[in-house]
């Protein structure tokens, strides 16, 4: 030893203890995003136009308009489905593409638009955007690949779950159990990216 003391170790983000202020008010969003992070996190009502071009450029709308005060983050994804044959529509859109938008709705309107497509590819996409108390805003992203089915399938999940089947799989996400789904999906991908890049 020579009498000096180790140099410390920066605290990760847990260590620190920074309290996680997550955009929304979905209570299934909240427990999925505590699950998967291993972390309590607090949801936060926030009213935004979702205008954006891109998901990106949502969630980083959104988490820009949480207010963040010392010692916490703030959390705000967008997601969506983007059809290859429909030039990548409905994305930023999805929730929008129907109306009402119930499950129902979104679902047999896209299969009605989509009578005409041979190719059945889709992805669904999720950026989360992270604002830390410095100023930083990082985004993270999770795609999943898969196929649009003929027809409606299992009653599980919501919005598009029943037509969608991930590339690999027999079943669409209706069909598979939560925790499947949350291991295959474009919101548990980018959810494992923002574990890691909190944990750095
Ligand atoms: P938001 O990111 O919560 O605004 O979701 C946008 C819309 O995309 C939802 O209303 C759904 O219609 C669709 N969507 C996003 N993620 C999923 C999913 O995991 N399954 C089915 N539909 C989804």
């Amino acid at each position: 030893m020579n009498g000096r003391r180790p140099h410390p170790q920066p605290l990760s983000q847990r260590e620190r203890g920074e309290k996680i202020i997550v955009a929304t008010t979905n209570q299934h969003k909240l427990r999925e995003i505590g699950e998967i992070l291993g972390r309590r996190v607090t949801g936060h009502g926030i009213r935004v136009r979702e205008n954006g071009k891109t998901f990106e450029a949502n969630a980083i709308k959104k988490v820009k308009a949480i207010k963040i005060k010392p010692g916490e983050i703030a959390i705000a994804d967008d997601s969506g489905l983007m059809v290859n044959c429909l030039n990548g529509k409905p994305g930023v859109k999805s929730a929008r593409f129907a109306t009402p938008p119930t499950p129902e709705n979104l679902c047999r309107k896209l299969l009605n638009v989509m009578r005409a497509c041979r190719a059945r590819g889709a992805k669904f996409v999720c950026a989360i955007a992270v604002a830390f108390p410095d100023g930083r805003i990082r985004v993270v992203k999770g795609i999943v690949h898969g196929r649009i089915v003929a027809e409606i399938r299992g009653g599980k999940g919501f919005g598009y779950d029943p037509v969608f089947r991930p590339c690999g799989y027999q079943k669409t996400f209706a069909e598979m159990s939560p925790a499947m789904k949350n291991r295959l999906s474009h919101r548990g991908l980018a959810l494992k990216k923002l574990k890691q890049l909190l944990s750095n």
